[in-house]
């Protein structure tokens, strides 16, 4: 078989707008999206992210319209960031399980004003620990991780009797999604999703988010490479999502965003599971800093960027780019 020019032009079938259109292998829309928030305790309260510049955090009177808005638009679901005040950080974490606590008020309110919107927690110790990381940690700075799931557990069943519709634990612990499917079976949250972040990578792209929920003066020079993977590795993230979807998960991220799309082409090869991206603070930091410079064209390189989670075989992507990419896809 000759396919070789003329025959063969592949310009043929990119030389106007229709055909282009007609060809086009991935498509991305609102659908696509997850909105990672901050949220604030207190009222009437908004601060902007040094490191993130051009998002806020808020207090949940202010974050509402604002998420109003959005799912108006069709916006489909949130994930909630707590930023914990310092005197409610312990060592044993306790005030991430309070049923009165600043992510479970923020769930049941969100979803009186929302009850068609998914609401997503995180399920980890980190904002609350004195000491920054995602669990308990012995005297040596060594995060143990059964007495850590001890506490992912209540915390994730305290989100679900909220009314989270989904938790999900990023904290890498081993065995926490067969703990949490376990909590929430025995009482009763049948429903209750769980997305693992199951193949989290310890990475250095994390910095701006530390700085936005204000872990980064616990966790200082720590790093938590006990727990989050080694960025140099590939199969292990196979047997990550293997271990989480024998446990129960629902879903997974991987995570962090592009720079790991690797991973999430082989895993959707290999696995039926749904899988998210979340396209983290650093990444969004890059984009938006070239920007502000005139280095790059904000509203292509991001449309770009979503196209690509798509294309690599996310089903969703956090990013908190969120608001502006549904200011430009209504626009087109
Ligand atoms: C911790 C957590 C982190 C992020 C989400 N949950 C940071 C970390 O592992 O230190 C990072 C998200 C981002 O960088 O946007 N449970």
């Amino acid at each position: 078989m000759n396919k070789s020019y003329p025959n063969t032009r592949m310009r043929r079938n990119r030389s106007s707008k229709f055909i282009r259109n007609l060809i086009r292998e991935t498509s991305f829309s609102v659908d696509d999206l997850i909105y990672p928030v901050f949220i604030l305790p207190g009222k009437n309260k908004e601060e902007s992210i040094d490191s993130m510049p051009g998002k806020k955090r808020y207090s949940i009177d202010k974050l509402v319209p604002i998420i109003g808005k959005l799912h108006k638009k069709g916006l489909n679901a949130i994930a909630i960031f707590p930023v914990i005040g310092k005197t409610k950080k312990s060592k044993d974490a306790k005030e991430s399980f309070n049923p009165k606590g600043l992510v479970q008020g923020a769930v049941k309110l969100l979803k009186k004003e929302f009850p068609n919107l998914g609401i997503i927690t995180d399920v980890a110790l980190d904002p609350y620990t004195l000491s920054g990381h995602d669990g308990i940690v012995n005297k040596d700075g060594y995060v143990l991780n059964d007495k850590t799931i001890e506490v992912l557990k209540k915390q994730a069943l305290s989100h679900a009797q909220a009314g989270a519709d989904i938790v999900a634990p990023s904290d890498m612990m081993d065995g926490r999604v067969l703990e949490i499917r376990n909590i929430l079976e025995k009482n009763k949250f049948h429903n209750t999703k769980i997305l693992s972040y199951a193949a989290k990578y310890a990475s250095n792209l994390y910095g701006p988010f530390r700085n936005a929920v204000d872990s980064s003066n616990n966790i200082q020079e720590s790093s938590k490479e006990t727990y989050q993977m080694d960025f140099a590795n590939i199969s292990e993230a196979s047997l990550e999502v293997n271990l989480d979807i024998d446990e129960g998960a629902d879903m997974i991220i991987i995570k962090p965003g592009l720079p790991y799309l690797d991973i999430v082409s082989k895993i959707k090869n290999k696995f039926s599971i749904p899988v998210f991206s979340y396209h983290v603070s650093g990444e969004y930091s890059m984009i938006k800093s070239a920007s502000l410079n005139n280095y790059l064209d904000e509203e292509s390189v991001v449309l770009e960027t979503m196209y690509c989670f798509k294309r690599a075989g996310c089903n969703a992507v956090l990013t908190y780019y969120t608001p502006e990419i549904i200011k430009w896809l209504d626009k087109k």
